[in-house]
């Protein structure tokens, strides 16, 4: 307390020094009597000192913020922040509003943020909305309702809200209600903010891609070259129709719930890299075709080594933005399903032709050394081999996801940029299916009618 003294000591030297000594006293009086009652909360034992005191001060006369004993910075129920207005705070309290997060992980856990060597811990208590400093919601309820009417966000309080989704436009919310929380985080590279959140995580992402096939061609499956494994048969984009039709003329093992036709794994994530590995082609076709809608399917047809069949068109979504040229094949690049087959055939029947779409696996790098590297140095690395004018570098994946914790992400931002700038961003609506994502069954229309186009059309 002898900070808080050191800073008064100039009205103390005034002429009822006598009496604002008494007042002085009183005010370190009740603060430390809150400061008790704070201690018996359950998160006390948690939080830092100068945040018990902030905490305690919310409602008090005093409105004062402090950093360190030297430091008193002045701001209407604001965290400590610099001469630049960015964050200082070292400690967050998180809450999962929906109860979405950190599936099985226990309440009051304590996550290291080391990107800004700060900690936050997560509750699902709503009843702690006032104490908490970011309000982390999957999806995006209307902000209006509780619990978060009670949010006094920016101006009075700082409190921020996150609203996340990683599910496509087709499947999820879309519309104003997006723009009311001060983060949306998702999948989409360019309208995520701070930062996309996407099913890559880029550190692994990279070396997955470098590595050596674990199958060499040689050992790859001799009855089929293609393996599907998929539980959601009803897919928006009518993907089920057209491998219906490609079966008829190209032999796809299906592991899954789909034109089922194996056994042997179930369509799980773990389970579907050791069938996919086996393969020449995996078919990694999204349930919806919307802007940077790519999920888990690619990710671990790439962890398998195998090349990956992919829809993209019109931008919905662009491939390049996640893997490196002349590195899978997309079924809008052709123009019937006939001639798809034959390309596959033509590639899956050629050692040479086959290796040139893994041609980016072939570099001098020492994977084992490479694994152990920062994110940074790791695109370097992959820069020197996939070339760093590469749209994956310059606009795709690996130049905007930072693989890590999702509110990690959110403190780090917060402690880089001052708090007034993030209250001046103006959220946006999330758009609706019709303008991300193509019509409903374009697979299926795309190669019944005669004016099918490739993939670059708009
Ligand atoms: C306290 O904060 C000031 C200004 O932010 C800084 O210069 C100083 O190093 C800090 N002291 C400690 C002990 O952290
Ligand atoms: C991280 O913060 C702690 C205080 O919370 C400090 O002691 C430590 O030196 C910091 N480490 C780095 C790498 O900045
Ligand atoms: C295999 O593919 C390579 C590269 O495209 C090509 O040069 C070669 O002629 C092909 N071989 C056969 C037998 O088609
Ligand atoms: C690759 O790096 C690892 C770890 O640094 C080292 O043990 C191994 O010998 C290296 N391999 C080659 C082929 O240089
Ligand atoms: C946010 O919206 C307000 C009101 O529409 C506008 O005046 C302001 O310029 C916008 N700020 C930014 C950063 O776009
Ligand atoms: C696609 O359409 C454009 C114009 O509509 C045409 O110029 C081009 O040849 C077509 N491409 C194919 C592969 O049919």
């Amino acid at each position: 307390m002898r900070f808080i003294i050191r800073h008064l000591s100039p009205f103390v030297r005034s002429r009822r020094r006598f009496s604002f000594s008494i007042l002085i006293s009183i005010l370190i009086l009740i603060i430390f009597i809150l400061y008790l009652i704070d201690y018996n909360h359950p998160s006390v034992d948690l939080l830092s000192d100068q945040e018990l005191i902030q905490t305690t001060n919310k409602n008090s006369l005093l409105n004062v913020f402090i950093q360190n004993t030297t430091t008193v910075i002045e701001k209407n129920e604001l965290w400590p922040v610099d001469e630049k207005g960015r964050s200082l705070k070292q400690h967050f309290l998180a809450l999962d509003v929906t109860g979405f997060f950190r599936a099985g992980s226990e309440e009051g856990d304590k996550v290291q943020c080391i990107s800004s060597n700060t900690t936050f811990i997560w509750t699902r208590q709503q009843n702690r909305i006032d104490e908490v400093d970011f309000v982390i919601s999957h999806d995006a309820p209307a902000i209006d309702d509780s619990p978060f009417s009670h949010l006094k966000l920016n101006q009075e309080k700082q409190q921020y809200t996150m609203a996340f989704i990683m599910e496509s436009e087709v499947h999820s919310s879309t519309g104003d209600r997006w723009a009311k929380y001060n983060f949306k985080m998702s999948y989409n590279l360019d309208d995520s903010y701070p930062e996309p959140a996407t099913y890559f995580d880029v550190n692994t992402h990279i070396i997955d891609l470098l590595k050596p096939p674990p199958i060499p061609f040689e050992e790859k499956d001799k009855n089929a070259d293609i393996v599907w494994i998929i539980s959601n048969c009803n897919a928006h984009n009518a993907r089920q129709d057209f491998i219906q039709q490609l079966m008829k003329e190209i032999k796809i093992d299906s592991y899954g719930f789909c034109l089922n036709n194996r056994q042997g794994y179930a369509a799980r994530m773990t389970d579907n890299i050791y069938a996919y590995k086996k393969y020449k082609f995996v078919i990694a076709i999204e349930n919806s075709n919307c802007v940077d809608y790519v999920t888990e399917k690619l990710v671990k047809a790439v962890e398998s080594g195998s090349i990956p069949i992919v829809a993209g068109r019109s931008g919905r979504p662009d491939y390049r933005r996640y893997m490196p040229d002349h590195s899978y094949i997309n079924i809008f690049d052709y123009t019937s399903i006939k001639a798809l087959a034959d390309d596959l055939k033509r590639i899956g029947n050629n050692k040479t032709l086959y290796e040139s779409y893994l041609w980016f696996k072939k570099h001098d790098k020492n994977i084992t050394q490479l694994s152990t590297l920062s994110l940074g140095e790791k695109l370097k690395n992959f820069a020197d081999v996939i070339g760093s004018s590469a749209t994956m570098i310059t606009n795709g994946i690996a130049g905007k996801e930072k693989s890590e914790d999702k509110v990690c992400k959110l403190i780090r931002f917060v402690r880089q940029t001052p708090w007034q700038e993030i209250a001046a961003h103006n959220g946006t609506a999330r758009v609706n299916s019709d303008i991300a994502c193509l019509p409903a069954g374009s697979i299926r229309t795309y190669f019944n009618s005669p004016s099918s186009n490739s993939s670059q059309a708009v």
